[in-house]
């Protein structure tokens, strides 16, 4: 038995909120609408530029857990006959990638039924590059490789969701948005994911040799070039369905974009890749303390 790894999701049954917990009725409702408008634009009047952005935002972040979760079935999958080494014994490994994919697969549904009822839109992505990047993860690389890589891109999300997050919590602490409701049902199973990523930096990572190092470094790099093309085409595509630039003269989308940035530079490094509380400067850490009331990103 792993114990690190054991213990990540040892009471994820009593830690967890199914979608149907959330206030379904209550998403659209017109106080709902003026509090995200002013938490996101600063000003009540902006209720569709503020849910614009909220629909091009979690759209996006429902296609990574998508993709995720997929190649995480997948490395899963190929470790039954490529899983070589300790860290593959017994059974703790392929529980904690089985419950991190399916959370995925739950938060990708939950974000998207949120922002349809929220908008009152449909709008599909005309090209959510899913077969690109699904095909860099179809090489022979080991399991292990593939889900170091895919830990370090999904990693950078979930830490500037987590950020949201915190805000959120610390604004409306009794949780009466939906909002925070539903970042709240994220956070649960992300502190779980965030512990799962810093056991494969602390374990995973210095299993691998410097080839598979490298390897992981490519697959990285391709999956965050698509992963960025993603985030501009779905951005033009949904100002064009919107109607409205969700991007210009709104603090959420500043300070995300400034953190987004920040992350990438402290988590990726070469070939490796690093917990991102040790890494910020002191000016991302003032903008952390600024925007959310914690300098820290993580506490686990
Ligand atoms: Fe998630
Ligand atoms: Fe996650």
């Amino acid at each position: 038995m792993n114990p690190l790894l054991h213990n990540i999701n040892l009471s994820a049954h009593q830690h967890f909120l199914h979608p149907n917990h959330m206030p379904w009725h209550a998403v659209r409702a017109e106080e709902e609408l003026d509090f995200l408008s002013q938490q996101v634009c600063g000003r009540k009047d902006e209720q569709l530029r503020a849910t614009a952005y909220l629909y091009k935002e979690l759209a996006q972040l429902a296609e990574i857990e998508f993709h995720v979760a997929s190649v995480m079935v997948r490395v899963i999958a190929e470790s039954q006959m490529r899983g070589k080494g300790e860290l593959w014994e017994g059974s703790d490994l392929v529980h904690a990638l089985g419950c991190f994919a399916s959370e995925e697969v739950q938060h990708a549904n939950t974000f998207y039924r949120y922002v349809r009822t929220l908008t009152g839109c449909d709008y599909k992505l005309e090209n959510n590059y899913f077969q690109e990047r699904i095909t860099l993860f179809q090489g022979d690389h080991s399991p292990l490789v593939k889900l170091a890589a895919l830990c370090a891109t999904a990693y950078v999300g979930e830490s500037v969701i987590t950020v949201f997050e915190t805000r959120m919590r610390n604004m409306d602490p009794e949780m009466k948005s939906p909002f925070t409701r539903l970042l709240h049902l994220h956070g649960l199973d992300e502190a779980r994911h965030i512990r799962t990523d810093h056991f494969v930096i602390d374990h995973v990572l210095p299993s691998l040799t410097p080839l598979e190092r490298r390897q992981m470094e490519e697959l990285i790099n391709a999956t965050e070039e698509l992963n960025t093309t993603l985030a501009l085409t779905s951005a033009a595509q949904l100002k064009r369905q919107f109607g409205v630039d969700f991007q210009t003269q709104n603090r959420s989308a500043e300070v995300q974009l400034a953190i987004t940035l920040a992350f990438r530079r402290a988590i990726l490094a070469g070939d490796s890749f690093r917990k991102v509380d040790d890494f910020l400067d002191s000016d991302t850490r003032a903008l952390l303390k600024d925007f959310s009331q914690s300098e820290r990103v993580h506490f686990h």
